[in-house]
C-alpha cells in the first residue's frame, strides 16, 4: 500500500510535532535504558495527524511488536483478552477511537494497563468465582480525536499524554516534498507550497491532493506539479485558496445565511446541511477555528468576520457588492 510507505518509521523521519516528538524521544530512551516497557501513552488531536504512524514508530524505536486494533473493532470481554494475551513482553497494543470502547470492553483494560491482570471470571451464580491471570508488561498506545470524549478512569492510567497540533505551511511543504520523492513526482518549490497551503494542516490532506495534483499534471500537463497545474487541480475539486472544501463553506454560510451569522447549536447545524455532528466537530471545526473563521461559545457556534470577509458576504449574508 502507497499510503504506508508515504508514512516515516522514525521519528528522526517524522516532520513536525516537535513538542510531541522531543518528550516522547525521552521517554523512549528512559525506557530503553531500564529495559522497561513504555508507560501507556494517548495520543489525541484531530484526524489525519499521525496519530497512527507515531504509534508504528513508537514499536519501531522501542525495538517492540504491535498489534493495531480500533475501540468499535473490539465488541466482547473476550476479544480484548485475546489480544492481550498474545502480547509478548514490552509490546504495543494501539488501540485507534479508543473513546468508543464499550463500557464493558474498558473495565477489563483498567487492571490490564494498571496491575498487567486479566481478571475473569469462571462459572455462573453461587460457584462463580474469579481468577487472575498475569499479562506481559505491555504499552497501550491509545488514539482518538479529543482527550474529552474519553472516561475519567481510562484516561488516567496513561502516563503519557500527548496532544498533537496542526501542521504549519512550512511543515507540510516539507512532507509534500518528501512524500514526492518517494512516489517518484516531480514537484517544483512552489507546487508544493501551494498544496500545502491548502491542506488545511493536516498531512494526510497534503498528501491526498498531492495524488490528486499529479493526476491533473499528468493528463493535462507534463507530468510536473506546478504552481499553475496545483491551481487548476485545486479549483476543479472546489478546494478554494485556504483550502477550505464544499461541506466548510456550506457551514459557514448555513450559519451566516440560516442563523444570522450564529450562535446556532452544533445539532442544528449538522441537521441542517446533512453532516454527522461528530464529524463537522472532529474533521472540519478544528481548522476553521484555528484560521479563526468559527467560534465556539456556550449557546453555539458563530461565523466571524474573517469568515464573512472569505465568503464576500456582507452582514445580512448577501454576496459583496462588486467594488
Ligand atoms: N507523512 C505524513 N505525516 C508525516 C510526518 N509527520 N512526517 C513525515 N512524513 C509524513
Amino acid at each position: 500500500e502507497t499510503e504506508f510507505s508515504l508514512r516515516p518509521r522514525t521519528l528522526a523521519e517524522y516532520i513536525g510535532q516537535d513538542k510531541a516528538k522531543e518528550n516522547l524521544s525521552i521517554y523512549i530512551e528512559a525506557a530503553k535504558m531500564r529495559g522497561e516497557n513504555l508507560d501507556h501513552v494517548l495520543l489525541y488531536g484531530p484526524p489525519g495527524l499521525g496519530k497512527t504512524t507515531l504509534s508504528t514508530i513508537i514499536a519501531n524505536e522501542m525495538n517492540v511488536n504491535i498489534r493495531v486494533t480500533s475501540g468499535p473493532a473490539i465488541e466482547k470481554q473476550g476479544d480484548l483478552a485475546a489480544l492481550l494475551t498474545n502480547l509478548s513482553e514490552n509490546d504495543i497494543l494501539f488501540i485507534d477511537e479508543i473513546h468508543r470502547l464499550n463500557r464493558s470492553v474498558e473495565e477489563v483494560l483498567y487492571p490490564a494497563m494498571e496491575d498487567f491482570a486479566l481478571d475473569i471470571i469462571i462459572g455462573k451464580g453461587p460457584s462463580a468465582r474469579s481468577i487472575r491471570i498475569d499479562l506481559p508488561k505491555f504499552t497501550l498506545v491509545g488514539a482518538t480525536t479529543r482527550a474529552g470524549q474519553l472516561t475519567a478512569p481510562l484516561r488516567d492510567r496513561f502516563g503519557v499524554i500527548l496532544r498533537l497540533e496542526l501542521y504549519t505551511v512550512e511543515q507540510l511543504t516539507e512532507i509534500v516534498t518528501r512524500s514526492a520523492g518517494i512516489l517518484g513526482i516531480e514537484c517544483e518549490a512552489e507546487g508544493a507550497v501551494e498544496i500545502a497551503r491548502r491542506s488545511r494542516g493536516t498531512p494526510r490532506i497534503a498528501n491526498r491532493l498531492l495524488k490528486r495534483v499529479r493526476d491533473f499534471a499528468q493528463v493535462l500537463g507534463n507530468g510536473v506539479i506546478t504552481r499553475e497545474i496545483t491551481d487548476e487541480a485545486l479549483r476543479r475539486q472546489e478546494i478554494d485558496q485556504l483550502g477550505l472544501d464544499a461541506i466548510d463553506r456550506r457551514m459557514l454560510t448555513t450559519i451566516i445565511r440560516n442563523y444570522g451569522g450564529g450562535p446556532v447549536g452544533l445539532e442544528t447545524l449538522a441537521a441542517a446541511i446533512g453532516e454527522e455532528s461528530v464529524t463537522l466537530e472532529d474533521v472540519y471545526e478544528p481548522y476553521l477555528m484555528q484560521i479563526g473563521f468559527l467560534s465556539r461559545t456556550p449557546r453555539g457556534r458563530c461565523a466571524t468576520p474573517l469568515a464573512y470577509e472569505h465568503l464576500g458576504l456582507t452582514p445580512n449574508g448577501r454576496p459583496q457588492p462588486a467594488p
